[in-house]
């Protein structure tokens, strides 16, 4: 039976972690917790011991409980640590090395790796405090699990700080155990997660991450209208499925589509470009990621707060533009933790080559997929895609095809250039 360590810090997204653990028991974990002081303000002891059937661990001086496990046994006596919902407060005692309660003694006395499901006001998250915390751990070889875009418990407050879905968080508890359990074997090459792949892998992406973004984005202009593209996400969704179906961990990170998530991928929803890119960053790292989404190039500078009424004779308002963080460039450019394989799309109506071909040198990516978008070929929304495949080597003009097609002859060319890159080592 694989045991999970699940430490619950104080914040509301705490009421998640019953279902988190009555998830986790049906498919077979044992799961213990530890809750930090703040975390029993939200939920308690008690309701937490009845689902995981465990006694649950408090207090680092708790006679009885030393008695019954101590912090080490709590530490080593587990096959993977998950720390949900982590605070603020909570991710800096970690990035110190701090010690002083039970759940950051256990942090510093386990061996076992360590997902993170961090949750906090937007505007906790993207302090510079706290990203830098969040860079330490990650540099740590903690894992990390969100946080996603949307609404936030405090009324009227919304942005990148909600908790990771609970099903999220079980899909990647079940996939780092899986990892844990290849690399016991101990052969095979190292990835990028630092974790061992099958020495003869059945697929030919086992073992590997691919991150792909999908949709368009919606940047608001008030409170009901936004700015939008015809994007349909139909390409990028058939790009996670392919990866996927080769074998891949895959986190899709999709703009509003009208599209199901697609089974077996991790899939973050997110509105806005900078949202798109927030969660990019948090899915890194990656051994290939392709950049399919139609990202708005613009966002209005200050969205109105409420809906934007007419005034008489007031004429139409003047929204003022700014431009949005481009998400292919910022990854391909990344010095740290740049996957192995970076692919970008190029949507183009005149010169498709040529364009794409200087997009893929400016924005530094290793590949570009280029596809003509002008109204008469249908691509956008449409069922077929022709496209054209831009590489240092040269450019390959593809047959019409079904974007399901171009996904897997896409993915299985990433594939062969893993392969190639990991013979090259
Ligand atoms: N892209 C991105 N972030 C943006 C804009 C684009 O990640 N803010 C990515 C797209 O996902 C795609 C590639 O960049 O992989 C090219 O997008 P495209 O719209 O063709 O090009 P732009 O760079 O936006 O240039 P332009 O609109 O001027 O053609």
């Amino acid at each position: 039976m694989k045991r999970v360590l699940l430490i619950i810090g104080g914040g509301i997204a705490a009421y998640k972690c019953l279902d988190l653990i009555r998830r986790l028991g049906e498919r077979g974990f044992a799961v213990r917790c530890v809750m930090t002081k703040a975390a029993q303000e939200f939920i308690t002891p008690l309701a937490v011991g009845a689902i995981s059937n465990e006694r649950v661990a408090t207090d680092l001086f708790d006679l009885e409980g030393e008695r019954e496990i101590g912090h080490i046994r709590l530490a080593r006596e587990t096959d993977l640590v998950v720390v949900a919902p982590a605070t603020a407060d909570l991710l800096a005692r970690m990035a110190q090395g701090q010690g002083n309660d039970l759940a950051t003694a256990v942090l510093l006395a386990t061996r076992a790796r360590v997902l993170v499901a961090p949750a906090m006001n937007p505007a906790m998250w993207s302090h510079p405090a706290t990203q830098r915390n969040v860079r330490q751990l990650e540099a740590d070889g903690v894992q990390f699990i969100g946080p996603n875009a949307g609404e936030m418990a405090e009324k009227g407050e919304a942005g990148v700080g909600r908790m990771a879905e609970v099903g999220e968080i079980v899909a990647r508890i079940e996939s780092l155990i899986a990892d844990n359990e290849e690399s016991a074997s101990g052969f095979g090459f190292l990835n990028v997660s630092g974790s061992r792949a099958k020495p003869e892998p059945s697929l030919p992406l086992a073992g590997r991450h691919v991150l792909v973004t999908s949709g368009p984005t919606h940047e608001p202009i008030d409170s009901v209208r936004y700015i939008a593209n015809r994007s349909s996400g139909k390409q990028g969704h058939a790009i996670a499925v392919a990866a996927r179906r080769l074998g891949a961990r895959v986190t899709l990170v999709t703009g509003p589509v009208q599209l199901a998530d697609p089974d077996g991928v991790e899939t973050h929803r997110v509105e806005t470009a900078n949202e798109m890119l927030a969660a990019v960053e948090a899915a890194l790292p990656a051994d290939v990621a392709v950049f399919a989404a139609a990202v708005a190039d613009w966002r209005v500078a200050a969205p109105g707060r409420g809906k934007i009424k007419k005034a008489p004779n007031a004429g139409p308002p003047q929204l003022e533009l700014v431009e949005n963080p481009d998400i292919l460039r910022t990854i391909a450019k990344r010095t740290s933790r740049r996957p192995t394989l970076v692919v970008g799309f190029a949507a183009e109506t005149s010169a498709v080559i040529e364009n794409a071909q200087g997009k893929r040198k400016s924005k530094s990516v290793d590949w570009i997929v280029a596809n003509d978008v002008s109204e008469e070929t249908g691509v956008f929304g449409g069922e077929r895609n022709r496209v054209h495949l831009v590489t240092p080597q040269g450019v390959e003009s593809w047959p019409e095809m079904s974007k399901a097609e171009v996904a897997d002859a896409l993915l299985a060319r990433a594939a062969g250039f893993l392969t190639e890159a990991r013979e090259q080592v």
